[in-house]
């Protein structure tokens, strides 16, 4: 598994190659493309390109999911949460530090957003 195919399902991260499609029936499937709001990239998207956080990008659709269902769950992850958090997801350009920066930042950007808003929808 390499996690560049993570899709939410119901708010859950789950790795697309191994679900089947009959199981999202009815579920809230998001995908990396559901993540901006009126033509506006969300707060993770935004901090993935201010950081520099990829190069090749083909990893960066799972770890922008990933990151938005780490936010939800903990909204101040440590370097250590993110770490952790983000194992399942591989990037052979190896842009995990600055993958990181994205997650503390993304962080921040959306810890600062009016109550009733979150990370993803
Ligand atoms: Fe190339 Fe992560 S940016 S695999």
């Amino acid at each position: 598994l390499c996690g560049c195919c993570t899709v939410l399902v119901d708010g859950q991260a789950v790795s697309g190659c191994l679900y089947f499609a009959v199981w999202a029936d009815g579920k809230a499937v998001t995908t990396v493309e559901h993540l901006d709001a009126d033509g506006r990239l969300s707060p993770v998207q935004e901090a993935f390109i201010t950081c520099g956080a990829f190069q090749c990008g083909f990893c960066t659709p799972g770890f922008v999911l990933m990151t938005h269902e780490l936010l939800k769950a903990n909204p101040d992850p440590s370097d250590e949460d993110i770490r952790h958090y983000l194992s399942g997801n591989l990037c052979r350009c190896a842009a995990y530090p600055e993958i990181v920066a994205a997650v503390r930042q993304a962080a921040k950007a959306v810890g600062t957003k009016p109550a009733g808003t979150s990370a993803g929808r």
